[in-house]
């Protein structure tokens, strides 16, 4: 079991009446899991395990406790689970009084939220730490905004530059969050506008469009598209090794390279991050981030093949957002840049160059890590140099990769 600094609020305990269900919200069904369950995978997802305090309806604990219950089990966190109340904020109020001592950094997250990726818990979590303030996921806003009057009557065009739209996970220190509720006047729309009500500042980080909330039937059905989509991406994923052809009236493919080379750290002690996966017992690469060589190659590659220039410029290694940062971070930005852009990636691959770690007994969960979260194969292939070079001198380890990607 884990001594967790941070733990993440998940608020289950509406009703969900505009989702117009029999069942409370985050009990309906959604694949072959519920809209809960599939929230909390999200959040032991983290890289690393957080306390969970699920906060669900006072009928329905011992059913909430089960579902988090194996799934903590297994990611080795602890979890609490208590009543709700009877708005939102009350739900929160009531989950932050059941938080251990050991608890520095507070997530609240809707369960209504269920496919937000767990890198944006990991990226609020750690900006919470890094910044010692209040962090939440926001989107910009795409549409025009307009103030409309009871009658239907525009009133004006609001400049939506300044507008950006508030998602969930929302992550502050302990004991600002703790502190804006004990003076919580009224309802407010979400904690951050309780903690912002005491003054204490709050940045936005880029969110993900896959963390809408489900409200209504139309959400739900979007939900279960993505989650039929997530389930199909391995069968998907063998049919474009299978080197499908590109659709005659797909617009010419875009390929890019990407190298990246990082020394081992002489610290002993220094972790060792490949491909997204945590090796124990092999010594660590250093970096301004976890010298993640394999990740970086990969964003290298995506961002040449659509001409956004590279990962150096992306992310600066003077920015203390990415100080430490996992590669899983690095690659979802990237991914969405591209998306942004107006490209999808095809496909990957990527060779590791070095002695160690030895690859292959984890490749197959390396490519399916890297799958995921590029949301496109990815296909990782390793290489030794015959002892000669930096690698074969056992200095450190290289990644080359090669990215595919299309319009749309
Ligand atoms: N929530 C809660 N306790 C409440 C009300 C809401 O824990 N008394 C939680 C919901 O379970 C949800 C999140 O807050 O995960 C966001 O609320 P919302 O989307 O409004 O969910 P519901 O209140 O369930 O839906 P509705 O407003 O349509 O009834
Ligand atoms: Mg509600």
């Amino acid at each position: 079991m884990n001594d967790s600094t941070v733990a993440v609020i998940v608020v289950a305990a509406g009703s969900g009446t505009r989702l117009g269900h029999s069942e409370p919200k985050a009990f309906v069904p959604l694949g072959d899991d519920t809209i809960l369950g599939v929230a909390l995978d999200a959040v032991l997802g983290m890289r690393d395990a957080p306390h969970v305090v699920v906060v669900a309806p006072a009928d329905r604990l011992g059913e909430a406790r089960s579902m988090v219950a194996a799934r903590a089990a297994a990611a080795s966190a602890t979890f609490d689970v208590v009543a709700g109340g009877e708005s939102r904020q009350e739900s929160v109020s009531r989950g932050l009084g059941a938080l251990p001592h050991v608890v520095e950094t507070v997530l609240v997250h809707d369960a209504a939220r269920p496919l937000t990726p767990s890198a944006v818990f990991d990226e609020v979590a750690a900006a919470v730490v890094a910044r010692g303030h209040g962090v939440v996921p926001a989107l910009a806003v795409v549409d025009t905004i307009k103030r409309v009057d009871a009658a239907g009557r525009v009133l004006g065009t609001v400049d939506r530059s300044e507008l950006a739209a508030m998602q969930t996970p929302q992550g502050f220190p302990r004991s600002a969050l703790e502190h804006a509720y004990a003076r919580a006047h009224g309802e407010h729309t979400d904690d951050a506008a309780l903690v912002e009500s005491i003054g204490m500042p709050i940045d936005v980080v880029p969110g993900d469009a896959r963390a809408f909330k489900i409200t209504v039937p139309a959400d739900l059905h979007r939900a279960e598209h993505l989650v039929a989509e997530r389930h199909g991406a391995d069968a998907a994923a063998r049919a474009a090794h299978a080197a499908a052809p590109v659709a005659a009236s797909a617009a010419v493919p875009r390929i890019g390279t990407g190298i990246d080379v990082h020394a081992f750290d002489a610290d002993a002690d220094t972790p060792l991050w490949l491909a997204g996966l945590h090796w124990p017992d092999e010594r660590g690469l250093s970096g301004h981030s976890d010298g993640d060589a394999v990740a970086h190659a990969i964003c290298d590659a995506l961002l040449a093949a659509a001409g956004l220039g590279d990962i150096g410029g992306m992310f600066g290694t003077a920015d203390p957002r990415f100080s430490g940062a996992h590669g899983e971070v690095f690659l979802a930005e990237t991914v969405r840049r591209l998306a942004d852009a107006g490209f999808r990636v095809g496909n990957v691959s990527v060779q590791v160059v070095g002695n160690r770690p030895k690859l292959a007994p984890r490749r197959a969960e390396a490519e399916a890590l890297l799958t995921r979260i590029v949301g496109a194969p990815v296909s990782v292939a390793a290489t030794t140099t015959d002892r000669l070079g930096f690698t074969g001198r056992g200095e450190g380890v290289a990644a080359i990769a090669t990215a595919l990607i299309v319009t749309g």
